[in-house]
């Protein structure tokens, strides 16, 4: 299996092959390592010959497994929702240190913008059981995941699903709001690997010319709802996170940017604050 995936250059293939074959003979991992040396039930050795198939028409393992992991959490997903990223913890962390900070009211509200299969919210709201969480996306699919997806954690009561554009919906005031909205430039999205191009859905991944138009729509949209200290947390590609810093820094006098680096040690998630304008 990790041969077959790495001939065919998936990467990770031997983590995929394990997950895989665990999928298709309903197994843990233990289980899996145990009957390595055992013939394959010809119902599981089917299943698995499907599953390989799926996988090197190059569908990504989560869509075929229907599930990632994120922060701890397991979390549905499908072809209408967006992959949760690892770098996308790194918003998480950003909002929780936000939280933190104790600059916030004591039952402070987070809205988490574009939530997908609500990763970021179910996170937040998980470590911040004092906080409101708000999640909202335009896709109603979105919505019926990422609901699903709570109701698989019976102690959260703290989050509300919306489905609306940006932040149009939205009366304010609020303590955070944490978005990673599709940020891939038109001309880029057919450049990426055919797993996200051919299998994600494009209303998660187009930003527009420059990838920044959400962006941009939401930091206006947000000016008017923050309160005096509250923080926009965006998700950004590497390559934005200048030109962005300049939008908004020369458009808000006083802001305050921090940036965020992921594991990789490149810019990933920008902490505005300061935005406010009543
Ligand atoms: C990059 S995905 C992120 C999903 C999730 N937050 C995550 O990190 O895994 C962007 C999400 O924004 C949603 N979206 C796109 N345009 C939107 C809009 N105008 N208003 C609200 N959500 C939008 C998409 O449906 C998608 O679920």
């Amino acid at each position: 299996m990790t041969t077959v995936l790495g001939n065919a250059g998936i990467p990770d293939s031997r983590i995929e092959g394990d997950l895989l074959c665990m999928q298709a003979m309903c197994a843990t991992r233990e289980e899996l390592y145990i009957s390595l040396d055992q013939p394959l039930e010809p119902s599981v050795a089917d299943c698995l010959a499907l599953l390989l198939d799926r996988r090197l028409s190059r569908e990504p393992a989560a869509y075929i497994l229907g599930y990632k992991e994120f922060y701890g959490f397991v979390l549905s997903v499908s072809p209408e929702v967006l992959i949760p990223r690892p770098e996308t913890e790194h918003v998480v962390e950003s909002v929780l240190q936000v939280l933190s900070d104790k600059t916030t009211s004591s039952r402070p509200v987070v809205l988490d913008i574009g939530t997908g299969s609500g990763a970021i919210a179910i996170a937040v709201a998980s470590k911040s059981p004092q906080s409101v969480v708000i999640a909202s996306d335009i896709s109603s699919a979105a919505i019926k995941i990422a609901y699903a997806n709570k109701s698989k954690y019976p102690k959260l009561h703290n989050i509300e699903f919306v489905i609306g554009d940006l932040l149009t919906w939205f009366q304010g005031p609020v303590d955070v709001i944490a978005a990673n909205l599709p940020y891939v430039p038109t001309s880029v999205v057919q450049t990426l690997d055919p797993e996200i191009r051919l299998y994600e859905p494009l209303e998660a991944l187009d930003g527009g010319k420059d990838g920044l138009d959400f962006i941009r729509q939401i930091v206006e949209q947000a000016a008017g709802l923050l309160t005096s200290t509250g923080s926009l947390i965006l998700e950004l590609d590497p390559s934005q996170v200048h030109p962005l810093c300049m939008f908004i820094s020369e458009a808000y006098r006083g802001v305050k940017l921090r940036v965020v680096k992921d594991l990789h040690g490149l810019d990933r998630v920008l902490v505005v604050t300061g935005l406010a304008v009543h």
